[in-house]
This record gives structure tokens, sequence and C-alpha cells, in this order.
């Protein structure tokens, strides 16, 4: 329930925002953001976000056994995308995760809609249940569910460079991700966001 409170306060938020700096298009945002079923929306989204995340967990988990970090850490760079596009199963529907500080630049927020998402979730908590959807421009409707570093194990790659990452997963980090932004997190910290966009059905 709250988080369709959260949803409609955001579509309010987002549509002030719009109205700051892109007058022209606001009332017709407002309009279609309006008609969207979020808590259909919102169900949805729950499941796969859900899903994708013990998904990702469970491979991560058995790297991690395989191989420690730096294995792991060359498994997600070549099938993280995979196993979340399989989560999705839909062409209808696109899973991924964005961030603010993101590792791969393929996470990095692109759209109006991901700042504003973004924005409003970096001062949740991770005993809230939040999420957020945002109607696009294009009729499509995107669902999004904050990210945090929520077990120990996140900051052996994520963590404080010097204290909890090892050197040999410093050094892979820098090859494979030369621009990589996701170190210096502490737990409990807000990581990012899954982002579920669903086309308009025909
Ligand atoms: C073994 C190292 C490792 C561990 C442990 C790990 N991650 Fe990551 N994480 C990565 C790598 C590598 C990527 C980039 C994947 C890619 O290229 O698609 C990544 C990407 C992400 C992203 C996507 C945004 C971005 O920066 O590209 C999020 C969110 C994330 N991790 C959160 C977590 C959380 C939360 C945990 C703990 C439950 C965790 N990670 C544990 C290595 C790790």
């Amino acid at each position: 329930m709250r988080s369709i409170y959260v949803v409609f306060g955001l579509l309010m938020i987002s549509s002030m925002i719009m109205q700051c700096t892109d007058g022209v298009s606001s009332s017709r945002d407002k309009e279609s953001a309006l008609t969207i079923d979020t808590s259909a929306v919102i169900a949805q989204g729950n499941e796969l976000a859900t899903r994708a995340q013990s998904t990702l967990l469970a491979n991560v988990s058995k790297a991690m056994q395989e191989g420690g970090p730096v294995h792991t850490i060359q498994f997600c760079n070549t099938a993280a995308m995979s196993i979340l596009d399989s989560v999705a199963g839909d062409s209808n529907i696109s899973l991924g995760r964005i961030s603010d500080r993101y590792r791969n630049p393929l996470d990095a927020p692109t759209t109006a809609n991901d700042k504003t998402a973004i924005e409003a979730l970096k001062n949740t908590t991770p005993t809230s249940s939040t999420s957020i959807v945002l109607g696009e421009k294009d009729g499509s409707v995107t669902y999004y569910k904050p990210i945090f570093i929520g077990m120990p194990t996140c900051l052996k790659c994520h963590g404080d460079p010097e204290s909890d990452l090892s050197n040999d997963t410093r050094d892979i980090l820098t090859s494979l991700y030369p621009q990589d932004r996701a170190t210096g997190y502490k737990m409990g910290e807000f990581r990012g966001a899954w982002k579920i966009n669903f086309l308009k059905p025909e």
C-alpha cells in the first residue's frame, strides 16, 4: 500500500519537476501518467525484481564458491546482462539495473525518469518496500526499485578499495571496468535500482 502512495506522490513531484523544466509537454505527461494502472505494474515489477535478485544472487554465490571474487567478476562481466534478460523472458519487458555510481557503463542512468527515480530512491531505507512507477512519453511505463548493499559479501567488490577489496579484486576491476565508480560503499547504503520497462500493449 505504502508504495502506491509513494508512486502517486512521485508522479506529482515528477510532473511538477517537468512543469518547471519542460512546460510544453507537462500537461500531456501528467495525463498519461495518471491513466497507468500502477498497482498492476507494481505487482508485476515486484515479482520480476525479486526473481531477478534471487537468480543473480544464486549465480554469484555459486561463482564465489567455485572461484572467489576474481572468477565471479569475470563471470558477472560476461553473464550478468544475459541472466537478467532471461528473467524478463518477454520481448515487451526490458529488465536491468541502473546506478548513479555505475560499474558497467551500460547501467548508467540515461533518461529523465531514471534520474528522477534515483534522486527519489536515494533517501529510502532498506527496510521500506518502496517502488516507483513512471510513465514514459512513448506510452510505456517504467518500474524502479532500490537496491542496497544488503550483505557483507557485497563489500568484497563494492566496499572500500583499501580495506575491503583484495589486490586481485582491485586489479581485475581496473582492467575490466577502467571507469568503475562502484566502490567505497558501506553496509546498508543505496547502491542503485532495478529498472523494468513495460512496453505499452498494442
Ligand atoms: C564478486 C564481486 C561482486 C560481488 C560480491 C557483488 N558485485 Fe555487484 N557488481 C559486480 C560486477 C562485476 C558488476 C558489473 C556487472 C556487469 O558488467 O554487468 C556489478 C554490478 C552491480 C550493480 C549494477 C550497477 C552497476 O554498477 O553496474 C549493482 C546494483 C550491484 N552490482 C549490486 C551488488 C550488491 C547489492 C551486491 C551484494 C548482494 C553485489 N553487487 C555483490 C561485482 C560484484
